[in-house]
């Protein structure tokens, strides 16, 4: 089959690798129809995610109709039409049972490479790295999908593959990032980042009840497309974030921040952001954390910092006095997107939302490559791509 590998920094290739097959009675294969790129691919383009080997198949949103199904598994069958999430879950142990699927403690098979660098290990995720479990990713004709009796959801008629791809993850992102601001109606939520985790953020953020969203980037089709859904916008390369948003909320600061930036902040926002960029090029850090520093300066007393913006290793100079001494909360995660799957699928068959909002490039895998870097610099408009096989 064709699917799209990793050959180190900046080189994604489309090329043919073997087809895979059934490996565990509860295992399922799919045909892939469609399938997206994620700002957390881009971490692993810009070479900055450990553990990856050359031709490693990448890519985690992805859905297609089920073509095989191993024996155990009672609840696909062929033919079935389904959207997969990202990460990897068994369903039985004791965080799948509390609905903690990210930190499924059974599907990561390299378990002891995680742990070596976070103490504890999270869940396996499709085509993310071998400390995270070296499954192959969904950027491919075909995906081997373990434990498929458990991730993947059916998608109800009448609904098109653009309209529930990103129910693999960033629509429950998003969502789950406007959940940990535990919204108040009236309450100012100020979100960082407006590509496609930001926009599904803010956008759950209003269906949560927000009075307020203040949306903060510099790409103007993204900033666009954050006031159409309603947002107050503020440009970090012009504007002073930490005095506009004071200004927006009588000097108190946001009811709730998000980052939904992560480690791959622009370089040139700050000093700091500079700073950020130095220490990591000579291996003295392993983040660029300006984006979390300045939510926590911009967050009112006893208010939520949100983060789903992805950081890897040791972040340098967080500004914990200010978080402790005025009572912040944190919240973060990968997110278990299982757990949000029925509810979010509800909201779209609905129409509170239709998520393919968000595309703006469309193309067959073969232009896979040249897509990452589109939407890495962010040229010709592209905000999200859309690959079908
Ligand atoms: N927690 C999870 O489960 C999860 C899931 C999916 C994605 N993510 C992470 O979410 C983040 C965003 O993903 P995406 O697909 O939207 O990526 P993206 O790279 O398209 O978007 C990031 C946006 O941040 C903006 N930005 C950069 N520096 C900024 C600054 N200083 N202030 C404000 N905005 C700034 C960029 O201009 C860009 O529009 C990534 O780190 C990704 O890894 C996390
Ligand atoms: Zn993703
Ligand atoms: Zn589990």
């Amino acid at each position: 089959m064709k699917a799209l590998t990793w050959h180190g920094k900046g080189d994604m290739r489309c090329e043919s690798v073997p087809d895979p097959k059934i490996e565990h009675p509860r295992d399922a294969i799919i045909k892939v129809t469609a399938c997206a790129i994620c700002g957390s691919d881009l971490h692993i383009f810009d070479g900055m995610i450990p553990t990856m080997q050359h031709g490693d198949v990448i890519g985690h949103e992805t859905m297609g109709e089920v073509v095989e199904v191993g024996s155990e598994n009672t609840k696909l069958k062929v033919g079935d039409r389904v959207v997969v999430p990202f990460t990897i879950s068994c369903g039985e142990c004791f965080f799948c049972k509390r609905g903690f699927y990210s930190g499924c403690e059974r599907s990561n098979p390299n378990h002891t490479v995680a742990e070596k660098f976070w103490g504890h290990s999270p869940a396996g995720l499709f085509g993310y790295s071998h400390m995270l479990g070296g499954f192959a990713g969904g950027q491919a004709e075909y995906l081997r999908v373990p434990y498929a009796d458990v991730g993947p959801i059916k998608v109800p008629e009448g609904l098109s593959d653009e309209q529930v791809l990103f129910l693999s993850d960033i629509f429950p992102t998003g969502y789950m990032a406007a959940e940990f601001c535990n919204i108040q109606p009236e309450d100012t939520i100020a979100i960082w980042g407006c590509g496609p985790v930001g926009q599904f953020a803010i956008r759950s953020a209003f269906l949560l009840g927000a009075g307020r969203v203040i949306a903060i980037d510099t790409v103007p089709e993204r900033l666009a497309l954050a006031k159409a859904a309603g947002a107050i916008t503020i440009d970090f390369q012009d504007e002073d974030v930490f005095e506009r948003i004071n200004e927006l909320t009588s000097g108190r600061g946001a009811d709730a921040c998000i980052d939904a930036v992560g480690t791959e902040a622009e370089a040139s926002a700050s000093f700091d952001s500079r700073l950020d960029r130095i220490k990591v090029s000579a291996f003295m850090g392993t983040d660029r954390p300006h984006v979390l520093r300045q939510a926590i300066q911009c967050c009112r007393n006893f208010g939520t910092v949100s983060l789903v913006g992805v950081y890897g290793g040791l972040l340098d100079k967080i500004p914990m006095g200010s978080a402790i001494n005025r009572g912040l909360t944190f919240r973060m995660a990968q997110t278990p997107v299982q757990h949000y799957l029925p509810i979010l699928m509800e909201r779209i068959v609905k129409g509170e939302i239709d998520p393919s909002f968000v595309i703006t490039h469309r193309a067959p895998l073969e232009e896979g490559p040249a897509l990452y870097k589109t939407f890495r610099d962010k040229k010709d408009g592209c905000i999200k791509v859309v690959l079908k096989p």
